[in-house]
């Protein structure tokens, strides 16, 4: 088995906010409860409503003084697709662990459905039943012997019926394809291994909010579309989904709400198509142009499409674009008129 450390992050040598002590205070932490069964989808904007969580005037300083978030304010609209985008160490996974409660900012407020989060142990425990994080570090969050012992951990111990969460534990198994891996011990398992387990580990037990941090990285492009599709299946039951990534093409085809940050700070958020497409603020936040978007505009230099069409967020939006804005071609050979 591997070590049993329920309290250790990514961040080593931060004392983590109280409930995080015990494994059973980490069932919790991974867990959804099952009040949240059938919740419907909110098609809510940022404009003025509270969120599924914000973060208020937000700074946070680690311990040796590195400030990580700077003043942040921003709001995770419910029901949604959020992508968050930055370079590395701009603070993205400081924000998650924020959102999470297990750190504590240093000044300002992480909102919880309209609602400042609370610090005392029954708070932080129904918090984390609500919000599950998949950390981006698989080592922090596995710590069962095998993989189904560790996938099952958290849905033995949140009060279903046993035949219940073994039939969800079979299933999320078959979804992110750790079929053959089920007995293997997890200090065994390859990165992408693990993280596929750590993914598992959350999603089966169907939080309200699912916030992964770099979901992807490390995944091949199989098992990357299959926890795609996993966290769509989710969206589409009402989940309100965040991720962190570096990777601009995914965000453009996959998010329908953009954030991205730069050194603590807010730098842009909105339709991915839009934010995705500003080169500039792009290039300030340490991130390149979406390929389909430079190919995007490629070809309107070449006047082959108008400039005045939307941003095709994927290869077929731009094959499609090109076949309605295609001349009509003479076939060779055709007699003349
Ligand atoms: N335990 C720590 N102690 C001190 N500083 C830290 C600690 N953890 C992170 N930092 C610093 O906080 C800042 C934000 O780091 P964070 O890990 O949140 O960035 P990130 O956006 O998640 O980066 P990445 O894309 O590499 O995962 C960085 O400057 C980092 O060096
Ligand atoms: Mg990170």
């Amino acid at each position: 088995m591997s070590s049993i450390d329920p309290t250790h992050t990514h961040a080593p040598g931060i004392a983590p906010s109280p409930g995080l002590q015990d494994p059973e205070e980490f069932v919790a932490a991974r867990s959804n409860g099952d009040q949240l069964a059938a919740r419907e989808p909110v098609d809510s904007k940022t404009d003025g409503s509270p969120g599924v969580l914000a973060a208020e005037s937000v700074t946070f300083a680690y311990p040796d003084g590195t400030v990580a978030l700077h003043d942040l304010s921003l709001t995770l609209p419910q029901g949604r697709r959020v992508a968050i985008l930055g370079a590395n160490g701009c603070g993205k996974t400081t924000l998650f662990l924020n959102f999470n409660g297990i750190l504590r900012p240093s000044a300002g407020t992480i909102v919880h459905n309209g609602e400042p989060i609370q610090y005392d142990r029954e708070a932080l425990r129904d918090l984390r039943r609500r919000v599950g994080l998949v950390f981006q570090d698989p080592d922090s969050q596995l710590f069962a012997a095998s993989v189904r012992q560790d996938i099952s951990f958290g849905p033995l111990n949140l009060g279903w019926s046993e035949e219940h969460a073994r039939a969800r534990v079979e299933q999320i198994i078959v979804d992110t394809n750790l079929t053959e891996l089920a007995e293997r011990p997890t200090h065994m398992l390859s990165y992408g291994q693990k993280k596929r387990v750590a993914i598992a580990g959350v999603l089966v037990m169907e939080p309200e909010v699912i916030i992964a941090d770099e979901p992807t990285a490390g995944l091949d492009p199989e098992t990357t579309g299959r926890v795609l599709n996993l966290l769509d299946s989710l969206h589409h039951a009402g989940r309100s989904i965040v991720i962190s990534t570096h990777d601009v093409e995914l965000a453009l085809a996959w998010a329908d709400h953009v954030i991205v940050m730069h050194r603590g700070h807010l730098l842009a958020e909105g339709p991915p198509d839009v934010v995705l497409a500003d080169d500039p603020l792009l290039r300030e936040a340490g991130l390149l142009q979406p390929i389909v978007v430079d190919a995007y505009r490629q070809f309107c230099a070449a006047g082959l499409l108008p400039s005045s069409e939307a941003v095709p967020r994927t290869v077929s939006d731009l094959t499609a674009l090109l076949v309605r804005h295609a001349a009509p071609r003479t076939p060779p050979n055709s007699p003349p008129d």
